[in-house]
Formats: structure tokens, sequence, C-alpha cells
């Protein structure tokens, strides 16, 4: 199988949240056109974040099926079934089905598609929105590197993409999808730490924000271990190591290990339903 990236027709089954921040940044990227992209979903409440963008919408799914080489599945996981029973008929192994959708795995995606489906199954997560994302996916049995290699191209603008095997899905899931909370509760933490010595609630929450964005930025774009950056902050008996005492007191690499695990298992529970 192959693709003109320039002539590429994408479509997306599903308008909602995760839809729009993968369809943002698809259109960042400059690789497709928004008169290129078409969106179905049952009602049209969602219709105007695409139209704004002058993305065709349809509340037909096999319209978008029909007119494009891409398709998401943008659809919560329950109506899975529901979607490509309707649509399966008429996808051809000439197009690319990518499904986001958590717990539904490659294997049950290719037995309620035809023969021989190119199936990949992404794993996003909500910082997609604001171009920030951290992605994962894996190739089912008739999806090749030709495939990921487009993928990993249309979706670079989304954030970070990586390919993994299907079982990193879930703990993608624990580490990153459910992760973002983990970073909320602690941004919120820090500010209620600040608001607790004295400082308005609004600085702090901003001060606390700006911090954990910087924080990820010098670790992402310096290639270093946290600990490293961690060590480079610890001046001998300042401030820094009395607060590390403080967290490591309160077990907080232990706690945030847990949850991870926790989330992870949780994951495979659902998927196992
Ligand atoms: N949100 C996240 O952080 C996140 C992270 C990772 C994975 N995901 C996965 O992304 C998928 C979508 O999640 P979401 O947060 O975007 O959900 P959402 O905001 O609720 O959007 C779901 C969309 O599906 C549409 N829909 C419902 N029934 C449909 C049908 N029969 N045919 C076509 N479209 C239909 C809805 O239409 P209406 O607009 O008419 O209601 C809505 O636009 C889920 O499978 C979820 O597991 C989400």
């Amino acid at each position: 199988m192959s693709f003109d990236i320039t002539n590429l027709k994408v479509g997306f089954i599903g308008a909602g949240k995760m839809a729009q921040g993968i369809a943002r940044g698809l259109l960042s990227s400059g690789k497709v056109q928004p008169s290129s992209v078409i969106v179905s979903s049952p009602s049209s409440k969602n219709h105007g974040f695409f139209l704004d963008f002058g993305i065709a919408t349809t509340h037909s799914n096999t319209t978008v099926v029909q007119s494009s080489h891409i398709i998401f599945l943008v659809v919560k996981p329950h109506l899975i079934s529901t979607v490509l029973n309707e649509v399966s008929s008429l996808i051809t192994s000439q197009q690319i089905i990518i499904s986001v959708a958590a717990g539904i795995t490659i294997a049950k995606l290719e037995e309620l598609l035809p023969p021989n489906s190119a199936v990949l199954r992404l794993m996003p997560n909500l910082p997609c929105v604001v171009q920030e994302g951290a992605l994962l996916f894996s190739r089912g049995t008739h999806a090749s590197e030709k495939e990921a290699d487009l993928l990993r191209s249309l979706l670079s603008s989304c954030g970070l993409v990586e390919e993994g095997p299907e079982s990193f899905i879930d703990i993608h899931t624990g580490l990153s999808g459910s992760g973002i909370a983990y970073v909320y509760m602690f941004a919120e933490a820090m500010a209620d730490g600040a608001i607790k010595m004295g400082m308005p609630s609004s600085l702090a929450h901003r001060i606390a924000a700006q911090t954990i964005l910087g924080a990820g930025k010098l670790l992402r774009d310096s290639g270093q271990h946290p600990a490293q950056l961690r060590a480079d902050v610890c001046t001998p008996g300042g401030t820094t190591i009395f607060g590390l005492h403080a967290l490591e007191r309160g077990g907080l690499r232990s706690t945030t290990m847990d949850a991870v695990e926790a989330a992870t298992e949780r994951a495979r529970e659902l998927g196992r339903k």
C-alpha cells in the first residue's frame, strides 16, 4: 500500500475531544489540508469546531469511510462494535484504520474488520489538544512499517509519537493517559503549599503551572535523567534538599509508582471486560 501524503484523505468517525485534538495536530503539521478531512458524528454539537477549520462534517459514517484513505475511530469504546458493524463491509485493504478506543484490542478490531485490514491502535493523551500529547501506537497484523511511518508523520504535530508492542498500551495509559491527573494533583498541592505560606491563590496556581511546564520542557529537551536534574538544583544545606526530604518522608516516589501500577492494572482489567 502506498500513499501520496499530499493527496491523502483523512476521516474521523467521532467528533469529540480526542478527534478535535488529533485533527488540530494533523492540520498544524501542514501535511493535510482541511479540504482533505471529513468528520462524522450523530449530532452536530461538535461540528462547529471542525467547520471553523474548513473541515467537512457529516452525520454519515459511511460517507467518511467512502471518502477517506485513513480512518480514525474516535468513538467511545462501547460503540466500536456498532460502528464497525455498520461500515466494515465498505472498508478495503487499501485503507488504514486507526483506533484510539481505550481497551479495544487489535485482535478485536481485526475480528470486526474485513480480513487483511491494516489496523493500528493508538493511545493518545489529552494534551494532544495543545499539541503536547504523548502518543503510543501498535501495529496490527497487516500494518507494515510504511503505515507506521505515515502515522508518525501525520501525528508529528500532536506531540511525542512512539511505537511499541500492544502490551505497552495499558502501561502507557497508567503512565501518561492517567498520568496527567497525577501532575494536576501535584500542581494543586504545590499551589496549596504556597497559599498556606501566604501567596494569593491565582498567583500560586499560575506559578505552579509554569513550574511544571518549565521542569517538563527542561527534562525533555535536555535528555538528562531526572535524578541528574534534581541533583543539579540541590545545593548542600539549601532549600531544595529540605523540600525533597519532606517529599521522601511522605513517600512521594513509592506512592507515584503505586499510582502508575494501579492505573495500569485497572486498564488491563477494563480491557478484559
Ligand atoms: N479523552 C481522552 O483523554 C482520551 C485518551 C485516550 C483515548 N481516548 C479514546 O478516544 C475515544 C473518544 O473519546 P473522547 O474523549 O473524544 O469522547 P467524546 O468527547 O465523548 O466524543 C465521542 C464522539 O463520538 C461520537 N459518536 C457517538 N456515537 C457515534 C456513532 N455511532 N458514530 C459516530 N460517532 C459517534 C460522539 O458524537 P456527538 O458529538 O454527536 O455526541 C462524539 O463526537 C474513546 O474511545 C476514548 O477511549 C480518549
